[in-house]
């Protein structure tokens, strides 16, 4: 696997791989990485000739209050684990690499209406910041093909509306949910947890499974969100949603029973975790 820093490398590189009619398949990541993110490079092998991973931690998609300082940095093990798993570009570029004018300085890309609820409604900015650096990325590298996990189903929403509206000529594949034996999405703040932390994680899953059954029994939406809220509280989570919204991600109405996903985000102690169940 070849590693690139500077945008002029990897550009030559993927170049060289589509003058020899190669598709071009892309995983972007932060980095410390996990089974989930080799899913996903797995996922787009299946779509692509060759594939690139980019580790960036980028810090205009934080928050001043969130962790973009602890956030793990261990690109070695990153690098390792990406060339097991068939990788065959690494871009992991400089904070001036990707904002050459500086943050605060750079071009900014805002996606409207669906970052104003949820995640975009608790982490404010967090989409502008996700759009920016995505859009950047695809510029950099210029994928065919892209990969993204639907754990972060708000983003994925928000890539896809991004894509289209900007008319970027990128395929966007989305990735299952991989998850720990016991239900808990697989997350590089999982280490965050400490063993009784660790212990109580689980619950969000187990809160969603009892949505769906919820919602299968024919319950009321509004009655299942808060029964599922007080759940969470109950285990010791501090609860900024759990919700049940359309898979546009538009509020359904009480009796609504199709196309339907439960969100749930939660904090234990500082570890905010997210995580989602589509309902049929
Ligand atoms: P990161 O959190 O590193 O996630 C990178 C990709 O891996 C995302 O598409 C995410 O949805 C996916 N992923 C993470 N955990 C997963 C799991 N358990 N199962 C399936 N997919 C999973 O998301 C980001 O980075 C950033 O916002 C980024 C898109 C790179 C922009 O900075």
């Amino acid at each position: 696997m070849d590693s690139f820093a500077t945008v002029a490398e990897l550009r030559a590189q993927v170049r060289a791989w589509k003058r020899e009619g190669l598709r071009v398949g892309f995983v972007p990541t932060m980095g410390n990485l996990h089974a989930g993110h080799y899913s996903l490079i797995q996922l787009a092998r299946e779509h692509a000739e060759r594939v690139v991973a980019s580790v960036f931690v980028n810090p205009t998609q934080f928050g001043p209050n969130e962790d973009f300082a602890r956030y793990p940095r261990t690109l070695d093990a990153d690098a390792t684990g990406l060339a097991e798993h068939g990788c065959d570009g690494l871009f992991a570029p400089s904070v001036p690499e990707m904002y050459p004018f500086g943050t605060g300085h750079e071009v900014r890309v805002r996606v409207p209406g669906i970052t104003d609820v949820l995640d975009g409604a608790h982490r404010p900015g967090h989409f502008d910041g996700v759009a920016t650096v995505v859009a950047r990325l695809f510029n950099m590298v210029q994928p065919d093909v892209a990969v993204f996990g639907q754990k972060d189903y708000q983003q994925l929403r928000v890539i896809e509306y991004l894509v289209r509206d900007l008319a970027f000529p990128i395929a966007i594949i989305p990735a299952p949910i991989a998850r720990a034996a016991d239900g808990l999405a697989l997350s590089s703040r999982n280490q965050y947890l400490s063993a009784t932390q660790r212990a109580v994680a689980p619950r969000i899953h187990e809160t969603l499974l009892a949505m769906r059954a919820d919602v299968q029994a024919g319950r009321g939406l509004p009655d299942i969100e808060s029964d599922a809220s007080a759940r969470l509280n109950a285990a010791g989570f501090a609860v900024d949603y759990a919700a049940i919204h359309r898979a546009d991600l538009t509020r359904p109405d009480a009796d609504e029973r199709t196309g339907l996903i439960a969100l749930i985000a939660a904090r234990l102690g500082s570890t905010r975790l997210i995580d989602n169940l589509r309902l049929d």
